[in-house]
């Protein structure tokens, strides 16, 4: 099944990618936790290991209850294939393995979660692919950094943790000008609030693990393609879809498989060579959240909406760092490409010095001190001790990231639980805060 119109999504979450088969026909989604699948003739496990049969051979490359999963969200996403993947992390490393080799180069958002940070500036930097983080907000520094030898550019659509917007319709328009994929990871917004896709990416990523799930229990991660990008008009750049490779018997990907050249890559030699599989266990996890995706997202945000406005009208907090706070730079962005909201992963700074932050979050008793997100549980975070600890202090500058900004990913309690904790906890910071007057103003930068 595939979806075309938005309104299709309550549908899909809980149908797509499965039909009950019989003998059986469970109305749930079967948990094949089996490593490994007999053949049914030697003939058949010769073909399917040379890839010109299609089927599972063994769980590291495919699993009947992963494929559920990978179906359904390409189906959410409005893409033609899905690659599930261990983790989030492991799903942005393989969709831009694919793409990128060493000395070749990407560009990415300054505004990214900083395990991403840490993949591309440590990791990919071991491999020799460089990457130039430019400003999401200005096209122009990411036209000027592209070189001949440029093959992705990579941003989120809702930035972690300040939840910055991305224009994805002006970075697929650049990508598309010099002949790049545009890769999204939507990890933040989930196919409810937004489909890059529509708005002109070629593969989008997905850390799973969080609204996906919604549970907090399971670790997972997604790359779809859109199968839009014609990697066969710049055979030059990507020789691994468009040239003949011993590894697939002397065939090209690209003729073997069109427009499915690229996650049939992904999958054959990056989760095969490198293991970041999914568990059918968590598998079947995130196919348990996912039925109930679009309810819980658009509860995040009535929960948000309240606590942004209780934030921004905190004398003891110095800046909201939300779309939706009244006045933001951002507002006609989230009109147009956002009507759904903007997410309920946002930011604060306290206003109070950076050895109050530890204190602050210590009186917080309902949001728990994690690092997690997209959980139906209220969750804590302080960016530069925690997830975005490895960037220097100038990359944590240019994400706009403070030693006073404390992240809240916004659960599914009550509202006015939620506000009360804050506010016991603001209230030492609140008395502390010379001259509340000089807080008022609360519109993020
Ligand atoms: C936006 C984003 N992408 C990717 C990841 C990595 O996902 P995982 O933790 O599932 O590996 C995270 C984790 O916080 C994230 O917030």
């Amino acid at each position: 099944m595939t979806i075309s119109e938005h309104s299709g999504i309550a549908t899909a979450q809980i149908h797509a990618g499965y039909e009950p088969q019989a003998p059986f026909r469970t109305v749930a989604v079967p948990l094949y936790q089996s490593a490994a699948y007999e053949f049914p003739d030697y003939e058949s496990a010769r073909r399917m290991f040379a890839l010109k049969e299609t089927g599972f051979t063994y769980s590291r490359t495919g699993n009947p209850t992963v494929a559920v999963l990978e179906r359904r969200v390409a189906a959410l996403e409005g893409g033609v294939a899905a690659l599930a993947t261990a983790t989030g992390q492991s799903a942005v490393a393989v969709a831009l393995l694919a793409l990128v080799r060493g000395g070749q180069h990407l560009v990415a958002s300054s505004r990214l979660y900083g395990g991403t940070v840490d993949l591309l500036t440590d990791t990919f930097a071991d491999f020799g692919i460089e990457v130039t983080f430019a400003d999401p907000d200005d096209v122009g520094a990411w036209a000027a950094a592209v070189r001949p030898e440029t093959r992705a550019f990579f941003t989120e659509t809702i930035g972690n943790p300040l939840g910055h917007l991305h224009d994805l319709p002006a970075l697929a328009g650049l990508a598309r000008g010099v002949g790049v994929p545009l890769v999204v990871d939507n990890t933040l917004a989930t196919p409810v609030l937004c489909r890059p896709l529509e708005l002109g990416a070629d593969i989008v990523v997905h850390s799973a693990t969080k609204f996906l799930g919604g549970h907090g229990t399971s670790l997972a991660g997604v790359v779809v393609d859109g199968g839009r990008f014609d990697f066969s008009a710049y055979p030059d750049k990507w020789p691994q879809l468009t040239r003949p490779k011993q590894r697939y018997g002397g065939d090209t990907l690209w003729e073997r498989h069109g427009h499915g050249a690229y996650l049939a890559l992904a999958r054959s030699k990056y989760l095969h060579d490198l293991g970041p599989s999914l568990s059918p266990f968590n598998a079947a996890q995130i196919l348990q959240g996912l039925e109930t995706l679009d309810i819980r997202v658009a509860r995040h945000a009535e929960n948000t909406r309240d606590v942004v406005r209780f934030l921004a009208a905190h004398p003891a907090v110095a800046a909201v760092h939300h779309p939706s706070v009244p006045g933001h730079p951002q507002a006609q962005l989230a009109a147009r490409d956002f009507p759904r909201g903007t997410g309920s992963v946002l930011s604060f700074d306290l206003a109070a010095d950076p050895a109050d932050v530890g204190a602050f979050i210590d009186r917080l008793t309902l949001f728990k001190l994690v690092a997690n997100v997209g959980d139906t549980r209220s969750l804590v975070a302080h960016p530069a001790a925690m997830t975005h600890c490895r960037l220097s202090p100038q990359q944590r500058a240019d994400a706009g990231i403070r030693d006073t900004t404390i992240r809240l990913s916004i659960g599914l309690e009550s509202a006015a639980d939620l506000i009360a904790d804050l506010n016991q906890a603001l209230a030492p910071q609140h008395s502390a805060v010379p001259d509340p007057s000089a807080h008022l103003q609360k519109a993020s930068r």
